[in-house]
């Protein structure tokens, strides 16, 4: 049987590490797809495409190749062959994949690999839209949230353990307008699909609501 749980909310809820932590729990695969996004926005960057520029992101765009690989179940996010995982978590790429994923032609460019991905073995997906557009029949829906300044609070502890200096206001002020973009865009814009369970992590430990996630999948499937 293939299973697919999708796992949608907005940036720094947690998704990627709780996604990471179910499909482990159940031996699937996780599939991140935000960093498909941060590598189409890597090669839009490198290009120095201007981020108003719709039509010329539409355009640029088409030159970029993304496919996923996996080692020692890690995704691997291949841009044109080259393994670029290293150079996604910026906070000028996550900004510029905020600004890009809005762009038509950039969101069917990935639905395909996305779609298909999910299609051929049991995945743990995460994103924005998984739930509402890319596996509309997926077994789990989570729309995992949490308040933007417990989320900043989170990155900003991420960014001190690497030390990088950062401010808090400005980490909350980021976030909350990369919500408002996310939130507010014509295509896939982010929101809770009808069949989804809402889970607010603001309050619970990540393992807290790792086991909530598996006990929703153990009594639907
Ligand atoms: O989740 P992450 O922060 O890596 O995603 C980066 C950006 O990519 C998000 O701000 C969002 O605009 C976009 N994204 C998206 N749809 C997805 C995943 C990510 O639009 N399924």
């Amino acid at each position: 049987m293939i299973y697919n749980i999708a796992i949608d909310g907005p940036a720094g809820a947690g998704k990627s590490t709780i996604a990471r932590r179910v499909a482990k729990e159940l031996s699937f695969i996780y599939v991140d797809t935000g960093a498909m996004y941060r590598a189409m926005a890597l090669y839009l960057l490198r290009r120095e495409v201007n981020k108003d520029d719709t039509e010329q992101i539409g355009n640029i765009c088409q030159d970029a190749e993304i496919s996923i690989e996996y080692q020692n179940g890690e995704q691997i996010v291949l841009l044109n062959d080259e393994n670029v995982n290293s150079y996604l978590r910026t906070e000028e790429v996550g900004n510029m994949a905020s600004v890009s994923s809005a762009v038509p032609r950039v969101r069917e460019k990935l639905l395909s690999l996305q779609r298909k991905l999910a299609r051929d073995m049991s995945v743990v997906m995460d994103g924005r839209d998984i739930g509402t557009t890319i596996l509309p029949d997926a077994d789990v829906k989570i729309y995992l949230t949490a308040s933007s300044l417990t989320r900043a609070k989170r990155r900003y502890l991420e960014l001190q353990e690497k030390g990088t200096v950062c401010n808090l206001d400005e980490i909350q002020k980021d976030i909350e307008e990369r919500d408002q973009r996310d939130m507010n865009r014509e295509i896939s814009p982010l929101r809770q699909a009808e069949d989804a369970v809402l889970v607010d992590s603001s309050d619970l430990t990540i393992q807290q609501v790792v086991d909530r996630i598996l006990q929703i999948f153990r009594s639907k499937t």
